[in-house]
């Protein structure tokens, strides 16, 4: 067993966890290959947020079953939320299977895998006390590295997975993150992000997530803090001063709120109301001049009406997120909500989904318009791709340059031999409701700088 594939699915939480398996495996002499056509193991970390999620890991599955047929001693495996998820029947029900990981079993990754050689392996138990604290991440490169806080979740959204996929909330030592920030600045990163399932409930026994924040904003040489994602019930006065009061923390908070009718929110087991959203961003927005918001949506919740959906909207449009991602409802097993006979047909659904998409859309490009002509930073990250995805440039793309503003939104503009990593000032002269075209205000530096412009 020496060459592995790994194929990531799912939130930055599980693009986490793979960077810890393959720190894992290569501690245990493996090495990592980008064709699974190369390896003797193949393992999808995966993701069961939505059904339409496990049905593309079931798709690819597949690949992988007609590799198998042509090199039968292929280990394939299935680690992440969906192989907690289904566990077992994972095994029955994809027989092409070796392995079967959940998200507390990586630290015995490169045995499991041994095993699997001489018969199915399922390793899926929880544990309350894993952390992976003390387990070096093999990073990928590039300006921004993603740091689990806290893992597990215990809120118990009625309609989630989550909990059940990665179970009880526990936070790491505040001395092991600050110790992985540093890490991470002398690996020539220059900003972290903070992640957790409802991260600002961060607490390790001492400190909290503000304690987090501080310490983190006085680690020389890190350049910008974000987080993500917080939860509207855990966004406590301390939280909100220190989110103002870091310097390297950025203008931006993702606040996921699902739904904008308390009925819907309280049978969601949100556990809060539309206004206690509503007052949480009034003081997120008063402490912090110019944040930007985005947010969660779910449409198609069982019981949502006509009129819960119009509260939805409604409220989109007054509070005029920057950007929101938004979801149809989908009812997942072992959850509350699975229990409830679905009301929305799915056709509802997608023409509310479509109805929301687009008012959000033009809400979008209008606060992205109102940015031409102003000044943002741009934390390099390289060169601009063209077409879809991570900073594609609407109608070019080479001779670009891409970043993200201090607001999280990605920036293309002229190459003018900036580096990655160097934080770089653009005039904003053009904007779609995703992308903002700029052009870089000053001679860059040489070098990648250590300080924020204006320190
Ligand atoms: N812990 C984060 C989000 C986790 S999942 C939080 O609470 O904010 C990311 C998003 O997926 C959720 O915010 C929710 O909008 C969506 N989601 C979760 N379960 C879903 C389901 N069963 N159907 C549709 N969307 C779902
Ligand atoms: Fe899921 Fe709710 Fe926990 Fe987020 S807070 S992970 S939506 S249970
Ligand atoms: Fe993330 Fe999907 Fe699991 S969103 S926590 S990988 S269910």
């Amino acid at each position: 067993m020496r060459r592995v594939f790994l194929e990531t699915y799912g939130c930055q939480m599980n693009v986490a966890d793979s960077e810890t398996m393959a720190g894992v495996l290569e501690r245990a002499g493996m090495t990592l290959t980008d064709r699974p056509e190369d390896a003797d193991a193949v393992i999808l970390n995966t993701c069961a947020i939505r059904e339409h999620a496990e049905q593309r890991v079931l798709g690819r599955l597949g690949d992988f079953a007609r590799l198998k047929r042509l090199r039968p001693d292929l280990i394939v495996g299935v680690a992440g939320c969906m192989a907690q998820h289904l566990r077992a029947r994972l095994l029955d029900q994809a027989r092409v299977l070796d392995l079967v990981v959940g998200p507390d079993g990586y630290r015995r990754l490169p045995e499991l895998l041994r095993r699997a050689a001489a018969g199915p392996v399922a390793e899926v138990r929880l544990d309350r006390d894993e952390t992976y604290g003390d387990l070096e991440p093999r990073r990928a490169s590039g300006v921004r590295a993603w740091i689990t806080v806290q893992r597990g979740c215990d809120k118990f959204c009625t309609y989630c997975v989550v909990p059940y996929t990665r179970g009880r909330e526990r936070s790491l030592p505040l001395a092991d993150l600050i110790g992985q920030v540093r890490a991470a600045v002398a690996g020539g990163f220059r900003e972290v992000v903070f992640l957790g399932q409802t991260v600002n409930s961060y607490h390790d026994g001492t400190h909290d997530f503000a304690d987090l924040l501080r310490a983190a904003d006085a680690v020389d040489g890190l350049a910008r803090i974000r987080f993500t994602s917080p939860h509207p019930s855990d966004m406590g006065e301390r939280v909100i001063a220190a989110i103002a009061g870091c310097d390297k923390v950025c203008p931006q908070v993702h606040l996921p709120l699902q739904s904008a009718s308390d009925t819907v929110l309280r049978d969601m087991a949100r556990s809060y109301t539309l206004a206690q959203y509503r007052d949480v961003v009034a003081r997120l927005r008063a402490a912090v001049p110019g944040l930007a918001l985005s947010t969660d949506i779910i449409v198609g919740f069982p019981g949502e009406t006509e009129a819960d959906f119009a509260r939805t909207a409604d409220y989109m449009r007054e509070v005029r997120f920057d950007s929101a991602f938004l979801f149809k409802y989908s009812a997942r097993p072992d959850t509350r909500a699975w229990r409830q006979a679905e009301t929305v047909p799915e056709e509802e659904k997608g023409r509310r989904l479509e109805r929301l998409i687009a008012q959000q859309h033009a809400i979008s490009g209008a606060i992205n318009d109102r940015l031409i002509g102003r000044e943002v930073e741009v934390l390099v990250e390289g060169p601009a791709r063209r077409g879809g995805g991570e900073g594609a440039a609407p109608g070019r793309g080479d001779g670009q340059l891409f970043g993200k503003s201090e607001h999280f939104k990605t920036v293309v503009f002229d190459d003018d031999g900036t580096k990655a990593g160097a934080l770089r000032r653009v005039r904003v002269v053009g904007a779609t409701p995703i992308t903002l075209i700029g052009e870089a205000v000053a001679a860059p530096p040489p070098e990648p700088v250590l300080l924020r412009a204006g320190a």
